[in-house]
């Protein structure tokens, strides 16, 4: 049996850091609406850096903290759904800005389950026994595609990026990861691409900005969280009890919160980090994980699962033993 486990972990978010309070020159909002809504104080934003800059500094972070050779990576993903080309992808610029060997690269687009995604392929991969240590990213510039006239979703994005050295063990660290989606027939949460009515005239429209439907991505996500920490303890034969934590896609302390109620976890189990960077999509997992690992919150021994949702729509869960 080939186990996978966690080596390193960095992240990374832009200088540039945009308040509450300084959201009110672009619509009619306030912190108090903001934070009693999100638990959202702030969040960072890229002025002229891309996708790849945020990615490629979590990602040499990432490999630091592994204390591994670049050489040994054998295949990279990365998690976005603000790419900065159609092609090529932000993993092959990541390849050459890292001056990786020429292996595997790809992105994948899962909106904000996206490092699920990318780590539940990563994982199934290496288990296999085809590869042997991945190098996963999840990097967004979520701020490049939100409408800055529309309080309902630009109070509530920020840009990051956080990468992950998984690796062939003798532990068994990553112990499970599972993924699904449905189709959101009901535009829930939509972002169209560049719209080229006729091809041959050259006419290109405007690029298309971030649509949410708030209060139903609101009921689906407090009802798939829960489902998909229940669905892995099942599938795993562990009860709730058996975790230290579990660590939240960072969309909305509320939907955290209730998630916490309804499954009858203690909040203070539940990491929390949105305050400082508000939803960062792909990058939300990855940057909440290392931060917990680097402030000593998740520690060696410890057993919790990872879970996020979004667009799509789409979900993923992991259970993992530090
Ligand atoms: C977006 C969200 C915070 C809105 O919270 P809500 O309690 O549902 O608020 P509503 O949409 O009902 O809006 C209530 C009022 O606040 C107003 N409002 C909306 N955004 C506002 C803002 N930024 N500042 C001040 N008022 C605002 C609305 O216009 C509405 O006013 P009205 O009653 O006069 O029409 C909430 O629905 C949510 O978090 N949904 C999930 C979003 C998410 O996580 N998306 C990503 C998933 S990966």
């Amino acid at each position: 049996m080939i186990y996978t486990n966690i080596i390193g972990t960095g992240s990374y978010v832009p200088e540039k850091m945009m308040t509450n309070d300084d959201l009110k020159q672009f619509v009619e909002t306030n912190d108090e609406w903001i934070y009693s809504r999100t638990g959202i104080r702030e969040r960072h934003m890229v002025t002229t850096e891309e996708t790849i800059d945020l990615a490629e500094k979590a990602s040499i972070l990432a490999i630091e903290d592994a204390k591994i050779d670049v050489a040994d990576i054998d295949l990279v993903i990365v998690a976005t759904v603000t790419p900065d080309n159609h092609f090529p992808g932000v993993a092959q610029l990541l390849q050459s800005r890292l001056n990786l060997r020429e292996v595997m690269t790809f992105d994948v687009n899962a909106a904000c389950s996206g490092f699920l995604y990318v780590m539940n392929i990563a994982d199934k991969m290496i288990k296999s026994g085809a590869y042997n240590t991945a190098l996963i990213v999840g990097a967004e510039t979520l701020t490049r595609l939100t409408d800055w006239r529309d309080r309902n979703t630009c109070v509530l994005f920020g840009d990051a990026a956080g990468a992950m050295v998984i690796s062939k063990s003798e532990h068994n660290g990553i112990q499970d990861v599972i993924c699904g989606s449905k189709g959101d027939v009901d535009d829930l949460l939509i972002c169209k691409n560049v719209d080229i009515k006729d091809p041959l005239l050259n006419a290109v429209s405007q690029q298309d900005h971030i649509h949410m439907k708030g209060s139903e991505v609101f009921k689906f996500a407090t009802r798939i969280l829960p489902r998909t920490v229940k669905d892995l303890l099942v599938r795993n034969n562990i009860e709730l009890e058996d975790l230290d934590y579990i660590v939240a896609h960072q969309a909305n302390e509320r939907i955290i919160k209730k998630a916490a109620k309804d499954l009858k976890f203690s909040m203070d189990k539940m990491f929390l980090n949105i305050g400082k960077y508000g939803n960062t999509s792909a990058a939300s997992v990855p940057l909440a994980i290392d931060e917990a690992l680097k402030t000593k919150y998740l520690k060696k021994g410890d057993k919790f699962i990872t879970v996020a949702f979004g667009g799509g729509l789409t979900w993923g869960g992991a259970l993992i033993q530090l």
